[in-house]
Order: structure tokens, then sequence, then C-alpha cells
């Protein structure tokens, strides 16, 4: 799909009870239709800072978007992120190539898509692991690199940075893993987040048990460790809310000289 642009960012969303009732057996979590059916309601809620994230990564993109180069969404799910960059973008010819491997989320997604003159958006089911990455000034993770197996993801890392020109940037956004005491804080916080948000206890539990093993949260230290192995010059943390944060690793002839924000 090409030459089409993301109608607005709202997608209708119903609410998320998936958790709701009692379930005798809990199965790993998927990005089935399900969950693409009450995504929207669902990130909103379990994700403390999201919206601010999705909003900043448009501004960033839009800051280091360089002409005639591709901006990625790896893992874009219904296109809330690809909407944010849309909105904020200014460099020209620019096509963004938002990825995600469930067909629910990209045939949704596609729902709110709808011919237009604002960019070029390439919708593309697959695996973020599988495609390609060439020419790309902004590539984005939102929450993504969180379900790739852990070994595996230096090596999309390298890729991502192979594909890459000078000056481009990673905005990578994942759930946060901590050391001792501060791990127990920031769970209490975020499960005092979701039940001021409306999840009961046994949402709250049951939801945790389907994410065990499939979405695998890092410390902040190993992802900017990983980050500089994979090439990155400048590895920085520009938000955390909770035990949510976001990167901006810069690939080098990209900006500043430090080499991390430690
Ligand atoms: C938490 S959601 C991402 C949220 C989204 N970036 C946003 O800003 O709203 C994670 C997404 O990554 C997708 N995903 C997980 N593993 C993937 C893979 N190996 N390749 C492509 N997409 C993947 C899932 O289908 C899901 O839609």
């Amino acid at each position: 799909m090409s030459r089409e642009t993301l109608s607005n960012t709202t997608m209708s969303s119903s609410r998320d009870r998936l958790y709701a009732e009692v379930k005798s057996d809990i199965e790993g979590f998927l990005f089935d239709s399900k969950v693409a059916a009450v995504f929207e309601d669902m990130i909103r809620r379990s994700v403390p800072g999201y919206g601010t994230a999705v909003a900043m990564t448009g501004v960033i993109a839009a800051s280091y978007a360089q002409d005639g180069t591709n901006l990625y969404d790896l893992g874009c799910s219904l296109g809330a992120t690809t909407a944010s960059i849309l909105q904020y973008q200014q460099a020209q010819h620019c096509t963004i190539i938002a990825v995600d491997s469930s067909q629910s989320m990209i045939d949704s997604c596609r729902g709110a898509v709808d011919s237009g003159d604002a960019g070029d958006i390439q919708l593309v089911c697959d695996d973020i692991r599988d495609i390609g990455i060439t020419n790309a000034s902004v590539v984005v993770l939102n929450f993504t690199l969180q379900f790739i197996p852990v070994d595996q993801r230096l090596g999309l890392l390298q890729k991502i940075y192979a594909g890459m020109v000078p000056g481009g940037v990673l905005i990578l956004s994942e759930k946060l893993a901590f050391e001792h005491q501060q791990q127990q804080l920031f769970t209490d916080l975020h499960h005092a987040f979701k039940q001021a948000n409306g999840y009961s206890e046994l949402e709250i539990s049951q939801k945790r048990t389907a994410l065990e093993n499939v979405l695998v949260p890092e410390t902040l230290e190993q992802h900017r460790q990983r980050l500089r192995q994979a090439g990155f010059a400048a590895v920085y943390c520009w938000y955390q809310c909770l035990n949510f944060a976001s990167l901006i690793a810069f690939k080098s002839g990209s900006t500043p000289d430090a080499t991390d924000d430690e």
C-alpha cells in the first residue's frame, strides 16, 4: 500500500475487558483480533505516559527526518505513532513505513487509512526481524523490542543501525526492569496506575500471567549497553514515567558529542 495517509490519530476502540472474567487457563498474550479491537483503550490505561511518548515521538522524528529518506514505525499496532510522525513531519519526499506482524493490527490500521496528500505511508504486515531497513533517517520501536526474544535484540538493532543514514536516530520506548527494591516500588505504582484506570485486581493479575515470558523487560543500562554495542554513538533517555521509558540513539554524524547520558 502506498500514497495513503492516516486520516486521524483517534481510532475507535472498545473498552478492554479481556481479562475481566476468571480464566481457568491463561494463554500467552497474543496481538490477535480480540486485542486489536480494544488495543487503543488497553494501552492508554496500561502504559503510564503513553500519550506523551507517542506525541513526542512525532516531534522528535520531525526534528531528525531528512528529505528523501524512509521513516520506520516498527511494531506499529493501530498506527498511533505513525499518525504522530505524520502530524509533525516536515521533511520532503519521505516514506513512512509502518510494520507489524499482526494481521489484525494491520487490518485495523488500514481501516484508519484513506487517500490523502500529506505523505506516503506503506503498511507492511511482516516480522520486523525479517524486513530490510534502508535509507532510514528515523526508526521508531515504541514498546515493541520488549516482545523480541532477548538474544535476538542485538541483531535487530544492528540491522537497524546498518540501514540508517548518517545523522539518523532511533527512538526506543520500553517497559523497564529495575534493580533491587526499585522493582517492587515501581511495580506497585504501575499496579496503582492500572487500578486508577479502572482495571480490577483480577484483570491486572491475569494479564500479568499472560505477559510472562512474552514481554521481557530489561534495565535502562542493558538497553544503553546494547545500543552502544549496535554502534549508536550517543544514547539519551528523554522520557520516563514509572516503569516505562523512551530513549533516543544517534548514529554518528548526527548530533551531540557525548557518549551517553549517564
Ligand atoms: C505494544 S504494541 C506497540 C504499540 C505501538 N508502537 C504504539 O505506539 O501504539 C507491540 C506491537 O508489536 C508487534 N510485534 C511484536 N513482535 C513483532 C515482530 N517480531 N514483528 C513485527 N511486529 C511485532 C505486535 O503485533 C504489536 O502490535
